[in-house]
């Protein structure tokens, strides 16, 4: 299952963190929130999505006896319900989010930077209305969606953010699915962000695993 892929990938970065809460936005069935209580490495949960679908609950039934903590599921867009979350808890915090839309996974990072959070964000779908950045990766030769990802990275260092890049294998989402997430998601990358980081946490944040 893709959410296991995404939590390995993330899990040393986030061993360092310690974080007690998880956020996951778009979070959908909820998986990755509950990988995280299951291994011990958030005691409790919350999930953000407006649309809660019956797998979240039959997950929750199936993993029960190795999932414990507090879990909420928020279904308020993340517009609305992220930053409230971020700002009304003064617990360490860590978000995630895995193929949120691109212009959601902005929003996600957003919000991350303006509360000092720590982030874990795989976007999908990525687009770029004026054609710019297409252009230009299509010159240098690099893939679009590669482009993308590199373009958003410069814009968080920019704003002294030290991140980095994951990825984990797209195989793994491509059960049953393979032409969808071929399009949309070819490559699961990764971006893991600490806004506001100081040169020793930014060292610790390496550079690709
Ligand atoms: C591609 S699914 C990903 C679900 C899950 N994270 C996964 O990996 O299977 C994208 C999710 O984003 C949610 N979504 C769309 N708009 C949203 C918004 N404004 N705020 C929060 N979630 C949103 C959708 O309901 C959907 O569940």
């Amino acid at each position: 299952m893709e959410s296991c892929a995404f939590y390995d990938c993330v899990r040393k970065d986030a061993r360092k963190l310690r974080p007690e809460v998880v956020v996951d936005v778009c979070g959908g069935h909820g998986a990755l929130a509950l990988l995280f209580l299951a291994h011990g490495q958030a005691q409790q949960a919350t999930i953000i999505d407006p649309q809660r679908p019956a797998s979240h609950a039959t997950l929750r039934e199936a993993w029960s006896s190795f999932v414990t903590g507090p879990i909420s599921y928020d279904q308020r867009p993340l517009q609305q319900a992220l930053p409230e979350v971020l700002k009304g808890n003064s617990k360490r915090m860590l978000v995630v989010a895995c193929h949120a839309c691109q212009h959601l996974a902005r929003e996600i990072i957003d919000h991350c930077m303006a509360h000092n959070t720590a982030f874990a964000v795989c976007p999908c779908c990525p687009k770029d209305h004026q054609g710019h950045l297409q252009a230009a990766a299509k010159s240098l030769e690099v893939e679009f969606p590669a482009a993308m990802i590199l373009a958003e990275m410069g814009r968080l260092t920019a704003q002294h953010c030290a991140c980095a890049l994951r990825s984990f294998d797209a195989k793994e989402g491509l059960q049953g699915n393979r032409q969808k997430w071929q399009q949309v998601s070819p490559h699961n990358r990764v971006i893991f962000g600490r806004p506001g980081a100081g040169p020793q946490e930014a060292a610790e944040t390496g550079p690709i695993s």
